[in-house]
């Protein structure tokens, strides 16, 4: 994506070589600012605090935090306590398992001298195979958009999203927001509305932020607002991201997603999920009851940040003192609420059969039986 007209990924290699940048998301939408990622401390840092997030962006810093824990030491130890912290980051999206899975298969077999080479070179091909993976996403959900563009003769075409799986989500296009920034390429009159995704508002800030930078149409909604929408016809489909889809298409994403497919579902309105291959988990069949859900701080929900009108960014409180808030991250959408997945191999139902068909490589033996029972 451009950012001021320089084409920019969410995560690059410094000019030093040794240290990666990231565009730190907690200051966004009001100051653009990033950050230096020079040891396996900053990396775990980074995610920790989501400075740095979305299922497929952390799974790249991951990567790239092995590769700078192997800089400092490229012990077998060193190797095992980096992975350890890394994945220990944040529990829910299985691209961070993934991408540390990949490097550690790239490293783990290789003499200590050759392992800094080989986990930066695995990294980097991450970074690439999830920018041809969105592509690839967006061209088979620009084809949904179109055909609904061809119903609606010229109309403009209005697409509901919760929280962020635009590019800041991604290393570049995003998941969800892939088909939209092509359908507003190709011309196709295109409105968003954007979910403000409470507590961390990662719609209101990061989504607007985004599609606004790219010239796109675009309402934010408070999270409760978008079954009214639907009930009068003003959504056309729902576009959603995802941090894990079990292997009988169960949908884990940020919470509130599951109130949005219900809706959807009670309205007649499409509700398809954009799944990068690596967010599948084979090994996991009831997202309900087998996805570990990230809990988060309760201050995320007691406090609410944002600009004053004389340009301070000020936390204030937004509960009674002393009122307890719970702050679960993500929930589950069941495979039969889900229109379709919107995979790199075209759209497919949310089911077993059909996630197994079009990614049999990555069914792992232990889930390969269940499969096939
Ligand atoms: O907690 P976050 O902001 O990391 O959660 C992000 C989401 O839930 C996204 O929708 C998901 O990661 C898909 S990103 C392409």
């Amino acid at each position: 994506m451009k950012i001021d007209g320089r084409q920019t990924r969410s995560i690059w290699v410094e000019q030093d070589g040794a240290s990666v940048g990231v565009i730190d998301q907690t200051v966004l939408p009001h100051r653009f600012a990033t950050l230096r990622l020079a040891s396996l401390d900053d990396a775990v840092r980074a995610i920790k605090t989501m400075q740095t997030r979305g299922a497929p962006l952390i799974g790249a810093v991951a990567a790239y935090g092995l590769w700078l824990a192997l800089g400092a030491d490229a012990s077998d130890e060193n190797l095992e306590r980096a992975y350890a912290a890394l994945l220990a980051t944040r529990p829910t999206a299985i691209n961070l398992k993934w991408a540390l899975d990949e490097v550690m298969a790239a490293v783990r077999n290789r003499p200590r001298g050759e392992r800094v080479a080989a986990a930066f070179r695995r990294a980097g091909e991450i970074c690439d195979e999830d920018v041809a993976i969105n592509q690839a996403i967006g061209r088979n959900g620009l084809r949904l958009i179109e055909e609904i563009a061809a119903r609606k003769k010229g109309e403009r075409v209005n697409v509901l999203t919760h929280c962020n799986a635009g590019w800041l989500a991604t290393v570049d296009w995003g998941t969800a927001t892939a088909p939209i920034y092509m359908a507003h390429d190709n011309g196709i009159p295109i409105h968003v509305f954007a979910d403000e995704t409470r507590p961390r508002n990662q719609g209101a800030s990061l989504t607007a932020w985004e599609l606004g930078r790219h010239g796109v149409a675009h309402t934010v909604i408070p999270d409760n607002m978008g079954g009214h929408l639907m009930q009068h016809g003003l959504v056309d489909i729902v576009f959603v991201g995802t941090d894990r889809v079990t292997a009988q298409g169960d949908v884990c994403n940020k919470i509130g997603t599951y109130l949005k497919a219900l809706a959807a579902r009670d309205n007649n309105v499409p509700f398809y999920v954009a799944l990068p291959s690596p967010t599948i988990d084979f090994m996991v069949n009831d997202g309900v009851a087998e996805i570990p859900i990230e809990e988060r701080a309760p201050d995320e929900v007691t406090l609410m940040t944002g600009k004053t009108k004389d340009g301070r960014i000020e936390a204030v409180q937004i509960v009674p003192d002393g009122s307890n808030a719970a702050n679960y991250g993500f929930d589950v959408t069941p495979a039969r609420l889900v229109t379709g997945l919107i995979t790199e191999r075209g759209v497919i139902e949310a089911s077993r059969a059909a996630l197994a068909k079009a990614f049999p490589e990555r069914i792992e033996r232990g889930a390969k039986s269940k499969v096939q029972a």
